[in-house]
């Protein structure tokens, strides 16, 4: 067993695949295309389901299955209003993965996907929540650091990374996610205990990604310091952060952010419908960058390590090379 394998043994052996190298859920981009691609490739593809209806989600899967030689997974955003249902469409494909992200998992959710024979794999912001999920018997962890493409927390991968595989990683394979963008990295994280990473923006160029070619053409030219996160205007709302690269669309989000607050105020909306509709204010600017390819308007989504994308190469190359990195890198360190 070569040491990449012997590090990503507990990864692997979760997933399924050969890689422990996930390819995080990105809306819009992670359909079926990218996802069985990923997963034909040895790594672990996820559909992004977003604000999909359960009939979208039930379409997509079965899309994907046909596609898919290999195991995938499915991510649900917790605070989408029929997420229970979207569940049901899980176990009725028997789909082996769910991840839950942009929250805490409701009441009753993990014990509902464990009952379907699903792993459950949730993102933990804080070593506090990350010990209580354990406790509530997750499978495995995704950390995710503020270096990601789209909607971030305010802690480094680095640091999440001291704070969280020391404490949890004997307990539950832990996935790194956030600014990797190169397999050295990835040698790095499964050496403090990381049974495997996640990334995101070094797989929206796949040549089986469905990104419009603008999008593509933007991520290629991007560097690091031009995926910037948004900033909130108005105390009174909170809004997650999002990385995306800068554009006219930044500028609009702030205008989005007046709007809504203002309807807080006027009490037109209470706090989590205004959240709400930031959010679909997102999806929505998503889409029409990645679909429409109006890349002035809409958001490109983008973490840092979008610098060190710089052409179209298809999945299997992408997790070639990456895996040769960290190859090398495990080599020399002898
Ligand atoms: C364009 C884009 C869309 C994303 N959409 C989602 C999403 O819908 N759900 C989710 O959990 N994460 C989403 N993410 C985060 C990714 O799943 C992944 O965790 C992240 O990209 C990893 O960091 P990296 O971009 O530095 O590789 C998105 C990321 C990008 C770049």
């Amino acid at each position: 067993m070569s040491k990449i394998d012997d590090l990503m043994a507990r990864g692997t052996e979760l997933l399924g695949s050969d890689y422990a190298i996930l390819c995080g859920a990105m809306s819009w981009v992670s359909e079926r295309n990218l996802v069985s691609a990923i997963s034909n490739a040895g790594g672990f593809g996820v559909i992004a389901c977003g604000a999909m209806t359960p009939e979208l989600l039930d379409t997509e899967i079965a899309a994907t299955k046909a596609l898919a030689k290999r195991n995938f997974g499915v991510n649900l955003i917790t605070m989408h209003p029929q997420l229970f249902e979207l569940i049901k469409i899980c176990a009725k494909h028997q789909v082996g993965h769910v991840v839950l992200a942009g929250g805490l998992p409701p009441k009753g959710s993990l014990e509902t996907i464990k009952t379907s024979g699903a792993k459950v794999i949730c993102f933990a912001p804080t070593l506090a929540l990350a010990k209580k999920l354990v406790r509530s018997g997750v499978d495995a962890l995704v950390i995710e650091g503020m270096e990601a493409g789209g909607h971030i927390g305010p802690v480094s991968t680095s640091v999440l990374a001291q704070e969280i595989l020391p404490e949890l990683a004997d307990q539950v394979p832990v996935f790194v996610a956030g600014g990797i963008g190169r397999g050295e990295a990835i040698a790095a994280y499964l050496e403090m205990g990381a049974s495997g990473v996640q990334l995101g923006t070094r797989f929206v160029c796949a040549t089986e990604s469905i990104a419009h070619p603008n999008f593509k053409k933007a991520f290629m030219r991007a560097s690091a310091r031009e995926a910037v996160a948004s900033v909130q205007i108005d105390p009174r709302l909170p809004v997650i952060p999002v990385r995306a690269l800068k554009n006219a669309g930044t500028e609009a989000f702030t205008a989005k952010q007046r709007e809504v607050a203002n309807k807080l105020d006027a009490g037109e909306v209470d706090m989590a419908e205004a959240q709400l509709e930031i959010e679909h204010y997102w999806a929505g600017a998503l889409r029409r960058a990645v679909i429409d390819g109006d890349i002035e308007n809409g958001s490109l989504m983008a973490g840092q390590s979008v610098g060190m994308v710089s052409e179209e190469e298809s999945a299997a190359a992408i997790v070639a090379s990456l895996v040769q990195q960290a190859e090398a890198a495990l080599r020399a360190r002898g």
